[in-house]
């Protein structure tokens, strides 16, 4: 099997390094292709460059190169817009819940607007949950008939998203929730995410699990090419890499997430409780961060308490910009569209994305090179030099940004977010007297009247000497150059 659980660290290593081999450090490799990234070399180009996170070396290697997804939470608990875990959080019983089924008629659902929203907001895959918490199906089962089909609605959703996905070759990738309030083999024992025992339930996990590896099958077998898989809620721990191996048996390109039943591809940090993290100048393992547009729910709340555009940004900027994948998530209403809110936040990031992204696609993460903990920095080098570019992805003190130690002056500074120039200095700032130095100092940036935003910085060089990693080894005739 050619499962993560079965790989050693040893052989990740070498799949990052033959991922990288193909590619040459310092060449053109950063570049933006049309339509799409280009995943940087994982060969470092200097020592003290972060490490970043193994490269799968095979076809799962797309995910490298769409870092930003869009999360889907869809199901019967869009009708009322309380909570995706509605039948849980409000201790509605299960006999109540499932009447939900008689009224899912989303007429309005068109996969290809949530596609377009997501293309607009600079996004490259979808994931979408196929069963979340209250067991109920998007698609086409079998193995239950608590499912779409058997609705006013009647149609297979995850059917007809994937098909859109393909005519637009938009990585498809599935959410299923292991906890099930519906399927009387669940164990439900009011853990947490878990019912308490149900009148009728016949708890037997092996069981469930054969159930789980029917429909899971199901899901692999019968959409065309899955990109992904996203486990949620293995309540009992219980370990099962043959699960996975299945869906990689199936779907070779499939990601999977670390929530299943072994710890698969990559970590999934959710709204930013990782925050142990946040410093590290890259991300060495696997990540896909997960947030959504609001603070309270996933699925569709009428009374959402959305996070402000600088909030989102922020948080997406220090993932992406640190080799991680971002999975953004909305959740439809019970007609299948999206609220005005939601489109109206996801616009607004594919305003600031589309200006920023190329200091996002295709480039690597450069903090290393400056000792200033305020700002992130990625870079990109081709035959014409290095590109820096400066991420601003915190409260902004003034309305400079000392790139010490660096000392040398670009060839040109743009502000991405405007594409308008920004000035720079190297003269020694009084607050350098003993170095007597002066350091790259960028100024007079918009801080006040673009408080709410992440401005990115382009610095264009010649060429970067690796000396510039080191505090002490730039010569002082750099210094009031510009
Ligand atoms: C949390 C929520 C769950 C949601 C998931 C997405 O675990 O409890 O409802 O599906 O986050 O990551």
């Amino acid at each position: 099997m050619a499962g993560a659980g079965a790989l050693t660290a040893a052989a990740l290593n070498n799949a990052a390094n033959s991922a990288g081999a193909a590619e040459t450090p310092g060449t053109a490799t950063g570049s933006v292709a049309p339509g799409g990234a280009v995943t940087p070399t994982t060969t470092p180009t200097s020592p003290n460059e972060p490490k970043l996170a193994p490269r799968f070396g095979d076809g799962r290697d797309w995910w490298f190169q769409k870092r930003f997804g869009l999360f889907v939470h869809w199901g019967l608990y869009a009708i009322h817009g309380l909570h995706e875990q509605e039948q849980w959080r409000y201790r509605v019983p299960r006999a109540e819940y499932v009447k939900l089924a008689a009224q899912w008629n989303p007429v309005k659902f068109n996969p290809d607007t949530w596609l377009d929203l997501a293309e607009s907001a600079g996004m490259k895959y979808i994931c979408l949950t196929t069963k979340h918490h209250d067991g109920f199906c998007l698609w086409d089962t079998k193995l239950t008939s608590y499912n779409t089909m058997n609705t006013p609605y009647g149609k297979d959703i995850v059917g007809m998203l994937a098909e859109a996905c393909h005519k637009r070759n938009f990585p498809l990738c599935l959410y299923y929730s292991i906890a099930d309030w519906h399927q009387p083999n669940y164990p439900n024992q009011g853990r947490h995410h878990e019912l308490p025992p149900q009148p009728g339930d016949q708890p037997d996990l092996a069981k469930y699990i054969e159930f789980l590896r029917g429909q899971v099958r199901e899901l692999c077998a019968n959409y065309g090419e899955i990109h992904g898989f996203w486990w949620d809620m293995n309540v009992d721990q219980h370990v099962d890499p043959s699960i996975n191996a299945m869906i990689r048996q199936l779907q070779p390109k499939a990601v999977i997430n670390d929530r299943g039943y072994d710890k698969g591809d990559f970590g999934t940090p959710e709204r930013e409780y990782d925050k142990g993290g946040e410093e590290l100048p890259s991300f060495e393992k696997r990540t896909e961060a997960c947030n959504s547009v609001g603070s309270e729910s996933w699925g569709y709340r009428a009374l959402e308490d959305y996070y402000s555009d600088r909030h989102l940004l922020r948080s997406i900027d220090k993932y992406l910009a640190r080799d991680a994948n971002y999975l953004l998530n909305v959740g439809p209403r019970g007609d299948g569209t999206l609220a005005p809110e939601a489109v109206a936040i996801l616009r607004r990031i594919g305003t600031w994305y589309g200006a920023v992204k190329e200091a996002l696609e295709g480039t690597r993460p450069a903090s290393h090179l400056t000792s200033n903990r305020n700002v992130l920095l990625t870079r990109r080098d081709n035959t014409r030099g290095t590109t820096l570019y400066v991420h601003l992805h915190k409260d902004a003190v003034g309305e400079a940004v000392k790139l010490k130690p660096l000392t040398i002056a670009p060839r040109r500074a743009t502000l991405l977010n405007t594409g308008k120039p920004v000035d720079f200095s190297l003269e020694m700032a009084p607050s350098d007297h003993v170095e007597q130095k002066g350091y790259l100092r960028l100024r007079n940036l918009p801080v006040n009247e673009m408080a709410n935003t992440v401005l990115v910085v382009k610095l264009e060089f010649d060429q970067l000497p690796d000396s510039i990693t080191s505090p002490n080894a730039v010569g002082s005739s750099d210094i009031n150059r510009r």
